[in-house]
């Protein structure tokens, strides 16, 4: 708190003092209020506060709690409301300091008590809905949902935004898609509570709720499968890329340009993930070469190059054992054919050749082009743009050219930063890139 700039601390502030002004206005109606509901919803609210789910965003956490909220809008009203969600303070989040927990029930009060005057001003009458509120309830219900989450997600993203400095940071901005049909799901929760709590009370709740927990805990396991899967590929990259100090960054940025082009001739969201992983391990056989022969200077021999041409192989058996990779596999093995089948490894051409390799290989040659190697500068992007036009049709698929042309018009190309000649330290380059479409190796028979 005490490092917080004092533009956090004067919004801090307000909003603790707004919260409290709405509190002992409440109290003016807690005569009329019914409690037991307030109490069990309260208690419903804490329960679910305690276990919030991540979304795909930092810090937009989320949970299950924004139902039982809207419920008590629609059950107790806005006095009721704002006791509920005001209990986010004692919600159980080892480590988070006191004056965030405040902060946050003070946020969720003022959210809970603007959704229930809405509510109310949208015709909504609180208490138990009967049969015939449907489906004119709806209206000043999603009147009531939208001022709840807007108002949440101001009052949060301020603070975050004071707290580290006006424009010193961006405030996360979720998927709106995803954070919007996330909203309408547990509005929808909330709606069926209050329905249910005509009939069965309280254990309306657990009914609504138990499948949306067991829905989020799978949730939650599918982020943390990621997330393992996230890093075993920077792990390997990570291996990789210490072979050569100038590849550094090399398999992000493939992984980004593949992306690129994938996202441009559209395709879905489970090839986008599958493509990702293949650019960023297209080159993991590499652990497979020996560094000598990487880093060699002047012409290969024959053995040497057959090595080099053994990498995708190499790659394929480094990570056949990862089962999530599916099509990434076929990208990493044909990720050097050439589209006139003059590549290797197995010299397929044209349409034989995989489309996640198709587009790997273009991904490469751009990064390869537009980044410093020990025997060169980077070109500058429009250069590498030509060189891909040169060889489109010979090495690269045309379509796949086109559409990465069309990507970088779109949006840009963020070239890495030029990498400093390695003075005094012994670091490790290779003496030509086998990636570079501009310096193709030479080889000298041996016989
Ligand atoms: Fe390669």
């Amino acid at each position: 708190m005490r490092e917080m700039p004092w533009p956090a601390k004067i919004y801090f502030v307000l909003c603790i003092g707004a919260a409290g002004i709405l509190l002992l206005r409440s109290s003016q109606a807690y005569d009329r209020l019914d409690w037991s509901s307030t109490l069990v919803l309260a208690l419903l609210f804490l329960v679910c506060e305690s276990v919030p789910t991540q979304l795909s965003v930092r810090q937009a956490a989320i949970s299950v709690s924004f139902s039982a909220a809207l419920a008590a809008v629609v059950l107790v009203g806005p006095e009721g409301a704002a006791l509920v969600a005001a209990t986010a303070v004692f919600s159980v989040r080892p480590g988070l300091a006191t004056h965030k927990r405040l902060f946050n029930g003070a946020q969720f009060l003022i959210s809970g008590y603007a959704a229930g005057w809405v509510y109310t001003l949208a015709g909504g009458e609180p208490g138990l809905p009967q049969r015939t509120d449907f489906p004119e309830i709806i209206l000043p219900y999603g009147a009531a949902t939208f001022v709840f989450v807007a108002l949440n997600f101001a009052l949060t993203a301020l603070i975050l935004a004071l707290a580290e400095g006006v424009g010193k940071r961006q405030v996360p901005v979720p998927d709106v898609a995803q954070f919007l049909l996330s909203y309408l799901g547990y509005a929808t929760f909330g709606l069926l509570i209050a329905g249910l709590w005509a009939t069965v009370q309280s254990i309306s709740a657990v009914l609504v709720l138990l499948p949306l927990f067991v829905a989020r805990w799978a949730f939650g396991q599918y982020h943390a499968q990621h997330r393992s899967y996230e890093a075993t590929i920077a792990a390997l990259c990570q291996a990789v890329e210490t072979k050569d100090w100038y590849t550094r960054g090399h398999c992000t940025r493939v992984s980004a340009a593949s992306s690129m082009i994938a996202e441009e001739i559209g395709m879905g969201t489970e090839r986008l993930h599958a493509i990702r992983y293949a650019g960023m391990l297209h080159d993991v056989g590499k652990l497979g070469v020996p560094t000598k022969v990487l880093q060699k200077d002047g012409v290969l021999t024959e053995e040497e190059f057959a090595a080099i041409q053994l990498h995708p192989m190499r790659g394929l058996e480094i990570v056949r054992g990862i089962g999530f990779l599916d099509e990434a596999f076929a990208g990493i093995m044909h990720h050097h054919e050439r589209y006139d089948g003059r590549g290797y490894p197995m010299g397929l051409a044209g349409a034989e050749i995989p489309e996640f390799a198709r587009i790997i290989c273009v991904a490469d040659a751009f990064d390869s082009m537009t980044s410093d190697r020990s025997y060169r500068k980077a070109k500058p992007q429009e250069e590498a743009v030509a060189e891909l036009r040169k060889w489109s049709g010979t090495q690269f698929d045309p379509i796949i050219v086109g559409a990465f042309i069309r990507a970088l018009d779109r949006d840009g190309w963020n070239p890495p930063a030029s990498v400093p000649a390695p003075s005094g330290m012994p670091v490790v380059t290779a003496a030509k890139d086998h990636d570079d479409p501009t310096t193709p190796i030479q080889v000298v028979s041996d016989r």
